[in-house]
């Protein structure tokens, strides 16, 4: 039989989606590479942690089981109230590139997920971030 696999399938299914998120936060929660972008989420990484798990998911090709909990993602619009410029996706990325090289995943699935979460990442940044004139007349 030659089914294809979805990536939900390439990461391990439930358990594989629950690590690496798992691996994401606490990496976010712990090293001072992330500290900007920890102290824009609640003291409690509880409900961050579940709605990554939930969204990741879905949009890995698994249950939809953000959209039946939340509705349409949205992402861009959700992270609206947080400052977002090229530090924080930096630091963003920092903990996923690490939480992706830390799981057992085969290479082509890493490569493709960094590739993919960079241009999320960068779709994310809301924060006016050119810089004024040189020299004011
Ligand atoms: C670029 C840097 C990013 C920063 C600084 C950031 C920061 C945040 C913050 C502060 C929250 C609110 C915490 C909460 O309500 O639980 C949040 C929510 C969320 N983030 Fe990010 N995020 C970034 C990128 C991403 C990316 C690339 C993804 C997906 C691959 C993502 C997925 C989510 C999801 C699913 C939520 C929950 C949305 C909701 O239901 O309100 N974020 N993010």
């Amino acid at each position: 039989m030659n089914e294809i696999q979805s990536l939900y399938d390439m990461l391990g299914g439930e358990v594989g989606v629950h690590a690496l998120v798992t691996r994401f936060y606490d990496l976010m929660d712990s090293a001072p590479e992330a500290k900007d972008i920890r102290a824009l989420h609640a003291n409690n990484l509880k409900q961050s942690r579940e709605k990554l798990f939930l969204f990741l998911t879905g949009w890995s090709g698994g249950p939809q089981l953000y959209m039946e909990k939340f509705g349409h993602p949205r992402l861009r619009q959700r992270h609206m109230p947080f400052a977002i410029g090229s530090r924080e996706r930096d630091q963003w990325l920092w903990c996923m590139n690490q939480a992706v090289d830390t799981g057992d995943f085969d290479p082509a699935v890493a490569d493709h997920l960094k590739k993919r979460f960079s241009e999320i990442a960068d779709f994310m940044r809301n924060k006016d971030e050119t810089q004024g004139p040189l020299f004011q007349l």
